[in-house]
């Protein structure tokens, strides 16, 4: 279970000071399937992050799996990253241009000290989940949009993880694309992945068992599917 308790971000610079969360309390089950929405600017990346151990809170606390990480420092958060296994998934699919498919997958196992045998066996499996096996030698550029974020998404889960965080993973997509991809995480939360994934497609949303609303900073309303 993930829970937020009145969690605040602030951003500091120089000139001025900009509320990236204001009072944020939410709690996030295992095996849930989680959207959030609202306009730019309100804050849905900057949960994320923190909700994904790569941002800390300015205030408030953060039960990440029964662990109150809010005052973890960065090395900390890196270890409980590496041990808990969180995957991200981004709009823009972030690949490594100069790596195929397969080794694209493999950063995230060599990271983790992964054997090579070991590794072998999982990216098959994992590009096999993805329906990209037959892509595997390919470059990120000759694949369409809807394959890399199949790749991304294949990288975020052959680390095995409890969650994963997707910030608008359909965002660059066309329809198609963008339903193969969402295809793909409701099997991978069907399977009991624990996922929160950024949206601005209310279809999207709706297909989560639960949708939170942010404005400013905030929670305005949260919805569960019908
Ligand atoms: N590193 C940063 N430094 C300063 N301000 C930031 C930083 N990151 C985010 N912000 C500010 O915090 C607020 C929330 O930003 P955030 O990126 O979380 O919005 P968002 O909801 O993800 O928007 P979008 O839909 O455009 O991606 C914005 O006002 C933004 O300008
Ligand atoms: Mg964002």
């Amino acid at each position: 279970m993930l829970k937020l308790e009145n969690v605040s971000k602030v951003y500091r610079t120089t000139e001025v000071q900009t509320l990236g969360l204001d009072g944020i309390s939410l709690t996030i089950q295992d095996n849930e399937f989680l959207a959030i929405m609202g306009p730019s600017g309100c804050g849905k990346s900057t949960l994320l992050n923190i909700l994904g151990l790569i941002d800390q809170p300015s205030s408030g606390s953060y039960w990440f799996y029964g662990e109150d990480v809010a005052r973890y420092t960065e090395a900390q958060l890196t270890a409980l990253r590496r041990t808990v296994g969180i995957g991200f998934v981004f709009q823009s699919f972030n690949l490594i241009d100069d790596l195929n498919v397969a080794e694209n997958v493999e950063v995230a196992l060599i990271y983790r000290g992964i054997p090579a045998g070991v590794r072998r066996k999982r990216i098959a499996h994992v590009l096999e989940r993805v329906g990209l096996s037959h892509r595997a030698k390919h470059m990120p550029q000759q694949l369409s949009g809807g394959q890399q974020q199949r790749v991304a998404v294949a990288r975020a889960l052959v680390c095995e993880p409890k969650l994963i965080l997707a910030d608008e993973p359909t965002g660059n997509l066309d329809t198609a694309n963008g339903e193969a991809v969402m295809e793909l995480l409701e099997q991978v939360a069907a399977g009991g992945t624990t996922i929160i994934m950024v949206t601005h497609s209310e279809i999207f949303a709706a297909r989560a068992q639960r949708t939170v609303h942010l404005l400013d900073g905030h929670i305005v309303t949260q919805d569960l599917a019908a």
